[in-house]
């Protein structure tokens, strides 16, 4: 029988989604969640690879995944910077047949002192079927999906210092595939390195690698630490110390746009003491692995050469990766949610 898109999606069966029409929180996911969107964005991967060596051709690929939401639309509301995640997003709604509104927020009526729920109600009453939202403030995916009376399924694509779900999503399925016999990273040391107070990122990693068995560390000033209790977590201060023996190293950058001021230190001292480089890396597994959610800040938090080593920099895999969980993740909350 010819693969398509929907018949591999039924293969799934034995995998369900929990119900939840938004992706706000990585910790409303629960592990078959994550296995579900997973299994979809692997899918989703051997599709598009199958384009790019010539498998089965672009109209093949657009008739089958391009049909999964055609006609849909999906609206990006970047509040705040990004390149990769709005990208990845406007791509992976365009792979499955949507359609894709980029709301431009300097030239829109939000200057005009338009409410975050104001515009929320208008893109639904315009028939927006997905929102994707980036914000400073943690609770704005929240009070969107509330104003639009849940109508409209809202994805959080990074929210002040909270959470990044799918940016973790798409980390946890670059690890994965690392080692692809090993169906969870359990033993697996990762070591979690820079602004860990201030990164949405961390956050989200905290709950869903440890989720896969992870033993996590973190490691950077301890101003830049957050007070975690918990058995799975280890914090250093000391660099060196927590890089022995570890799997996976994944780079958070110093982030100063959510820092009050000068509350960062030298970044001469910052370089000396958590730059992750190929000194650094001596004391990690043989195969350790370096991953950074970008951007990143070549020759600060991460070494140039460090970051362009392809034996050991995932950076642009999870780029790659970033393509499919999104398109795994709209696809699901808009054909496995049940609508009562
Ligand atoms: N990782 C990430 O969120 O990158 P962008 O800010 O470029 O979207």
């Amino acid at each position: 029988m010819k693969t398509t898109a929907s018949n591999a999606h039924s293969s799934q069966n034995s995998l369900v989604w929990s119900g939840n029409p938004h992706l706000i929180n990585s910790k409303d996911l629960n592990k078959n969640d994550v296995l579900y969107l997973l299994r979809r964005a692997k899918f989703f991967k051997e599709q598009l690879l199958k384009i790019e060596c010539g498998k089965i051709g672009r109209n093949e690929f657009t008739e089958s995944v391009g049909t999964i939401l055609a006609g849909r639309v999906a609206a990006n509301l970047f509040y705040e910077n990004s390149t990769r995640t709005r990208l990845s997003f406007e791509l992976a709604s365009k792979h499955l047949g949507m359609h894709v509104l980029n709301l431009d927020i300097s030239k829109s009526s939000v200057q005009k002192g338009e409410s975050l729920e104001d515009t929320g109600k208008t893109l639904a009453a315009m028939g927006v079927n997905v929102i994707v939202q980036r914000h400073s403030i943690s609770g704005s995916c929240e009070k969107i999906a509330e104003a639009t009376n849940h109508r409209v399924h809202v994805i959080n694509a990074g929210e002040g210092t909270t959470e990044h779900p799918t940016q973790a999503l798409l980390d946890l399925f670059t690890m994965l595939e690392v080692n692809p016999d090993e169906p969870e990273l359990t033993g697996k040391k990762i070591v979690i390195v820079g602004d860990i107070l201030h990164s949405r990122v961390a956050s989200s990693n905290l709950i869903l690698l440890p989720m896969f068995g992870a033993h996590i560390c973190l490691v950077g000033p301890q101003h830049l630490l957050p007070k975690i209790a918990n058995n799975n977590v280890e914090i250093h201060t000391n660099m060196d110390k927590a890089m022995v023996d570890a799997d996976f190293v994944i780079s958070v950058r110093p982030q100063f746009e959510r820092q009050k001021e000068d509350t960062f230190g030298c970044v001469e001292e910052y370089i000396n003491s958590y730059q992750i480089n190929h000194e650094r890396l001596k004391s990690a597994k043989k195969n350790v692995k370096v991953c950074a959610p970008g951007p990143i800040n070549r020759d600060m938090e991460i070494s140039n050469d460090a970051a362009n080593d392809i034996s050991l920099s995932l950076i642009e895999r999870q780029v790659q990766n970033g393509v499919v969980i999104r398109m795994a993740v709209i696809e699901t909350l808009c054909t496995a949610v049940k609508r009562k």
